[in-house]
């Protein structure tokens, strides 16, 4: 079952018009929100996100956050699966083709629920692989916009060489990955990017920062250069749908001894005990 403008059908019920500004434009915004045994996880922090998403492009709030909330549970309850991955994105709406805002059109609203498929303890055990790649995405990466070329442009490169994510450097430093968040471990301490407009601010970032200092681990959180990624101890990605991974090999070179690290394998014991 999925929910577009107002109502729940199946997925192959649902249409909208082809001059849809996402269509047209990418013009609209996203959310990922993982649900665990159906319940919807740090809901309130993606749907202060999705406000400041819509913010930046200037797009009223079709809900309320309590409408959010109602209509979330509702989804998530008319699907199957107790663990879910939740899509939710919201659009200009649908309006003769005209790059300025069309005014008194109303929004698209559009979510979904697929089953969370997480990481196999096997790839938990072993980590993944990750190409480079400079970070030519635009300057308000901040916004979880719907418009991704430059990240689906970025993600293939991981794909065609193997590997499971782009990680992105601009200008000599660490933003993130093509679809996620990346960490760096050096001499004990967890350093983490600044939340910037270079990269999106993770929901699953903030928890493991979080958790971080719950467990008294050293974090910094301030630019990392190229150098410091390439001669790190550990590395880590983080999203929604990945939750936590050590990230073991980058362009095919081994980090540190090509195996998940001692933080890596304090940290995710941790975040599988606080997202149950
Ligand atoms: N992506 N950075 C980018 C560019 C992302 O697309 C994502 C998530 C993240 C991690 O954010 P979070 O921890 O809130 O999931 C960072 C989602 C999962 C996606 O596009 O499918």
């Amino acid at each position: 079952m999925i929910y577009l403008n107002g109502q729940f059908m199946p997925i192959e019920e649902a249409r909208v018009p082809v001059l849809d500004r996402g269509f047209i434009f990418g013009d609209g915004v996203y959310e990922v929100i993982p649900v665990y045994s159906r319940r919807p996880f740090r809901l309130r922090e993606h749907l202060k996100r999705l406000q400041h998403s819509l913010d930046g492009i200037r797009l009223a709030n079709p809900h309320s956050e309590d409408e959010w909330v109602r209509l979330i549970g509702e989804l998530v309850e008319r699907n199957e699966e107790e663990d879910q991955s939740l899509y939710l994105h919201v659009t200009r709406g649908v309006a003769k083709r005209d790059h300025a805002f069309p005014p008194g059109v109303a929004p698209t609203v559009f979510m979904m629920s697929n089953p969370l498929v997480t990481s196999t303890p096997e790839l938990v055990e072993s980590g993944v692989a990750v190409v480079s790649a400079v970070d030519n995405r635009w300057l308000r990466c901040d916004i979880k916009a719907i418009a991704l070329l430059p990240n689906v442009l970025l993600r293939q490169l991981a794909v065609d060489a193997g590997a499971a994510e782009t990680l992105l450097l601009r200008d000599g430093f660490l933003t993130e990955g093509a679809a996620s968040n990346i960490f760096v471990v050096r001499d004990t301490v967890l350093l983490a990017p600044p939340k910037d407009n270079l990269m999106l601010p993770g929901i699953t970032y903030d928890v493991i920062l979080e958790l971080a200092a719950a467990a008294s681990l050293k974090t910094e959180v301030r630019r990392i250069s190229e150098h410091e990624v390439r001669t790190a101890q550990e590395l880590w990605l983080t999203s929604s749908t990945k939750e936590v991974l050590a990230i073991t090999h980058l362009d095919d070179q081994p980090v540190a001894d090509g195996r998940p690290g001692p933080l890596f394998r304090q940290m995710y014991p941790l975040y599988q005990d606080y997202k149950n």
